[in-house]
């Protein structure tokens, strides 16, 4: 993985490639977390299964929300510009399709613990599976996003709270400095909201990890 590109462009600045790569540092963090988790419960830790539950349903939710957002808006106005990516478009929506069915299974799996073993088997896959499906987003798709640099402004005052938890769960494990960069790019209205999401994620990880403790990373990869 040490080949994974940098989230700020070559000139420090933020673009839709930084905020896209940070939900693939989300995932990857998210995973990682529920596989020593479920290794806990497997252990005879169990008292933050219901919390994995709920958590589970929100990685659910996450995911879907990312390959929605791909599939409808980043890959269609990509292949209209680049006619080079569609056959890797066109893999890479196969795989969401792959994807998603495992986290509905995931849900039945979760729905067994403390038997562990379901759960991870689920969790490992699909670290299998996402770690092949994002690298090759991040060799192809990425570079073709950096010079993509304004975010749409919330429609609403709902949106603008969804997108704001939407970032906080992003943010977590990044390094400051490329944050810094990020709420540049952001609307001021979104940017204002961020400081209560982000500690409402940590309270939640809290409940759900035992702990809201993350790295600084400056790739898509979490440093710890
Ligand atoms: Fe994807
Ligand atoms: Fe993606």
């Amino acid at each position: 993985m040490s080949d994974a590109p940098n989230l700020l462009n070559d000139d420090h600045t933020a673009s839709m490639a930084t905020a896209l790569m940070m939900s693939h540092h989300g995932f990857r963090r998210d995973l990682a977390r529920f596989h020593s988790a479920l290794e806990a419960v497997a252990g005879g830790e169990v008292s933050r299964i219901e919390a994995l539950r709920e958590e589970w349903k929100s990685l659910y939710q996450t995911l879907h929300g990312h390959h929605h957002s791909e599939d409808a808006g980043v890959f269609p106005s990509l292949q209209a510009e680049h006619a080079s990516v569609r056959a890797v478009i066109e893999q890479l929506s196969a795989d969401h399709r792959r994807i998603d069915p495992i986290l509905d299974r995931g849900e039945a799996a979760f729905a067994r613990l403390p038997d562990a073993k379901p759960a991870l088997a689920i969790v490992r896959e699909l670290e299998g599976l996402l770690d092949a499906h994002l690298a090759i987003e991040e060799r192809e798709i990425i570079p073709l996003l950096r010079g993509a640099k304004s975010f749409p402004a919330p429609p609403s005052e709902e949106m603008a709270v969804m997108y704001a938890q939407g970032f906080a769960w992003a943010m977590q494990g990044i390094a400051p400095d490329v944050l810094r960069q990020v709420e540049q790019m952001l609307p001021e209205t979104l940017v204002a909201r961020l400081p209560e999401a982000r500690a409402a994620f940590d309270a939640r990880c809290e409940r759900v990890w035992g702990s809201a403790a993350a790295g600084a990373a400056r790739t898509p990869i979490p440093t710890t």
